[in-house]
């Protein structure tokens, strides 16, 4: 059976008939309106989230099928001790679909190992967040029309943040691609992903400053200083303004450039960039919502397919 843990369990290939699946939900919502009727989404969330348990739940019932699960661990039996093994052979029971959210990594793959539906991860710890990286794989390519060819500046918490981590694994798939990875020392990209970049053979440059690099960039991926992921708080409070992306800032930036933030804002970026036409962040929530319908009904169909 497919789970989906890491952006790269997709080939190139089912991911532009993902991507196409999706664009065509956009276009003609009513042609999916009943197609998982009598289905369910289980939506297990060890840890917060918004806008991707809220998608995957508005994109089961906009695709006519109903959702189960909890937002807080505090109110499921892991408060008393349940292995995530164990919910998950039980929620096979109830559920035809998992979307999973864990501080822990690799959790979601523990689950899906002892699980008889399809688990997606929804965010594990500081590692991978697939249908982010889904999403604003989706965003750029309906917006630039490729996802090839691109110079992309990722900025602020490349460290901790598992938005960045699967969007670089997935976009390293792709030709023509240059990494611009903006960061304090202290929140560097990891070396195991500058290690990948190498091996590939794709070029990408290190700095801390925002400014000089902005003419250069076709994408600027900004993103939140990863509070929960601090040892101390002095860390957290002397790194979190770090980078703050204004109005007269996007002066510098070319005229077709999209600014994508996996969201939620903190101060990286100034409300005053929002009316910018460039400005695709809240564009990006909604495409979060088509790709996830059409990554359900991808992974339903191919697990009838296993099931004959
Ligand atoms: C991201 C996450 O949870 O990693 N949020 C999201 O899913 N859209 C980014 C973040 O929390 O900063």
């Amino acid at each position: 059976m497919r789970h989906l843990m890491n952006p790269l369990d997709f080939s190139v290939d089912e991911l532009e008939q993902l991507f196409d699946l999706a664009n065509d939900i956009e276009k003609h919502p009513d042609r999916y309106a009943h197609a998982c009727a009598g289905k369910k989404l289980a939506t297990c969330f060890y840890e917060p989230s918004t806008r991707t348990r809220l998608s995957f739940e508005a994109a089961m019932l906009n695709l006519g099928g109903s959702v189960l699960g909890f937002a807080d661990a505090s109110n499921s039996s892991a408060s008393k001790g349940e292995s995530v093994s164990d919910t998950i052979r039980v929620i096979s029971c109830y559920a035809d679909i998992c979307a999973m959210r864990h501080p822990k990594e690799g959790a979601p793959l523990v689950a899906a190992s002892k699980s008889r539906i399809p688990v997606i991860n929804a965010g594990d710890g500081g590692h991978q967040h697939p249908t982010q990286t889904y999403t604003d794989l989706l965003t750029i390519r309906s917006l630039r029309g490729s996802l090839h060819n691109l110079t992309i500046g990722l900025c602020g918490d490349l460290k901790f943040g598992r938005t960045v981590h699967s969007l670089v694994n997935a976009l390293s798939r792709y030709s023509g691609m240059r990494f611009i990875f903006i960061s304090p020392d202290e929140l560097k990209v990891p070396d195991y992903i500058t290690e990948m970049l190498r091996d590939k053979g794709i070029p990408y440059e290190e700095v801390s400053g925002l400014e000089e690099k902005l003419p250069e960039l076709d994408v600027l991926y900004m993103t939140r200083v990863q509070k929960e992921r601090f040892f101390n708080e002095e860390d957290y409070v002397r790194l979190k303004d770090f980078y703050i992306l204004t109005r007269k800032k996007m002066e510098l930036a070319p005229k077709n450039m999209l600014v994508l933030h996996p969201l939620p804002r903190v101060n990286e970026i100034s409300v005053d960039v929002d009316d910018d036409p460039r400005a695709v962040y809240f564009k990006q929530a909604q495409y979060g919502v088509y790709v996830r319908m059409a990554l359900i009904l991808t992974l339903l169909k191919l697990k009838g397919e296993d099931a004959c």
